[in-house]
């Protein structure tokens, strides 16, 4: 599903957190957006989310003006985003808050009577899908910080998405957690277009096929990976020089 922004504003007092981003994210894109902190990409994803309003500017999903609706509608046309911050329940076993979203979910989209497969079956495929197929009787508290990570990408999936938000999906995480979760972003339906913010370069470039970089609250440059490695400008604002 095609993301457009266009001259997005938001401000928080005399701070200008997103400044005029106009950003084109293409169906089936695996498209990273980049900046150091406070550059206004959360801010940036709240506003394409509806979680919070712009003060001007557009946004559209798959050609549809959406700038007004609000985050229900949004999530129903096909958004969904994992949080940076673990929404889990952490009493509750992983398949218990898997279980949660998809009801969530399906009670959003219909009153009737599902023909789709079972609740219990949904969930199974949505913990297969990210890789904790045998990890569901499981408490939250008692999994690793890489397996919640990994849970949360699973309750945005069990929204059915189109376009896929991923905020810092591996932040936090060891060597080998980090592995699993570029294999696990990898390998999504090429039909789910992912945005996601990341701060470890070595996991933006490896999965990134178009990578847009923020420095306070505006787009530096977009672009295809390569160039935004060569560019000085990226450098200096945020690679500090060193690549
Ligand atoms: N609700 C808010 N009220 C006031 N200021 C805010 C609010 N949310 C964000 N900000 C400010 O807006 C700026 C952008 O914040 P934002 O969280 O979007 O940055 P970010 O690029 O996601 O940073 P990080 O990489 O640290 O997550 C920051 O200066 C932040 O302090
Ligand atoms: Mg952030």
């Amino acid at each position: 599903m095609t993301l457009t922004c266009h001259g997005l504003r938001r401000r928080f007092g005399a701070l200008t957190a997103v400044d005029d981003v106009s950003l084109s994210v293409t169906a089936g894109a695996r498209h990273a957006l980049i900046g150091p902190n406070g550059a206004g990409k959360s801010t940036l994803f709240k506003l394409i989310t509806g979680l919070l309003r712009s003060d001007s500017g557009r946004v559209s999903l798959a050609g549809q003006d959406v700038t007004t609706a609000s985050e229900v509608r949004r999530c129903r046309l096909g958004i969904s985003q994992a949080m940076q911050h673990a929404s889990l329940f952490p009493t509750l076993s992983a398949a218990e808050n898997v279980t949660l979203a998809v009801r969530r979910h399906e009670g959003r989209i219909s009153w009737m009577p599902r023909r789709q497969p079972s609740i219990h079956a949904r969930t199974d495929e949505v913990l297969d899908q990210v890789g904790l197929a045998d990890r569901g009787r499981v408490q939250v508290g008692a999994l690793s910080h890489g397996e919640r990570k990994q849970l949360e990408v699973a309750l945005a999936l069990a929204c059915r998405p189109k376009l896929l938000l991923l905020d810092e999906p591996a932040a936090g995480m060891s060597a080998a957690e980090r592995a699993g979760l570029v294999a696990l972003i990898a390998g999504l339906p090429a039909e789910i277009t992912v945005l996601f913010v990341e701060h470890d370069l070595d996991v933006v470039f490896e999965l990134a096929d178009t990578v847009t970089v923020l420095n306070l609250g505006r787009v530096l440059l977009s672009g295809d990976p390569a160039a935004v490695r060569a560019s000085d400008e990226v450098r200096q604002a945020y690679l500090g020089g060193a690549r």
